[in-house]
């Protein structure tokens, strides 16, 4: 089982990025923590983390055929990229939508997630345990 983990943009910068929002924990550490948990649970875990828009979507290309299932926190393309959407549209793969905070508990404008409805679900609001969540949910989903 193999499983990409993918951030999107400044997401490079978690640690000293609004640490009241975001936490303490670079994606290092997450990262770090999330492989030794994936296997654990017998998935080999790769990591990817991009600024662009086409580096990302150039990805999630990528992933058909090597990946099983792809945990996306898009950041903040998360509430406008249609690209996006329509990349995860187009693998057929099961994506799983992550963030460390609840969207649905800030600005309004995080409300909407343009990925949503083409991801298999949405884990939002637990920190950095986002992550750990959203690998049960790619095990679940795609096992
Ligand atoms: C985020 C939430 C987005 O609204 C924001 O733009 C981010 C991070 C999160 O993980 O909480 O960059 O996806």
């Amino acid at each position: 089982m193999k499983i990409l983990v993918m951030n999107g943009p400044n997401l490079n910068l978690l640690g000293e990025r609004e640490p009241g929002i975001y936490g303490s924990e670079s994606l290092a550490s997450i990262n770090e923590r999330l492989a030794a948990e994936g296997k654990k649970l017998g998935a080999e875990l790769d990591f990817f983390q991009s600024n662009h828009e086409g580096a990302l979507i150039d990805k999630l290309h990528a992933c058909r055929g090597v990946y099983q299932a792809v945990i996306l926190n898009a950041g903040a393309y998360t509430h406008y990229s249609i690209a996006i959407r329509d990349a995860i549209a187009a693998i057929k793969l099961p994506v799983i939508e992550v963030h460390l905070s609840n969207i649905h508990s800030r600005e309004e404008f995080r409300h909407t997630s343009v990925i949503a409805p083409v991801c298999v679900g949405q884990i939002s609001g637990f920190g950095a345990y986002s992550y750990t969540l959203a690998l049960y949910a790619a095990l679940e989903v795609a096992g």
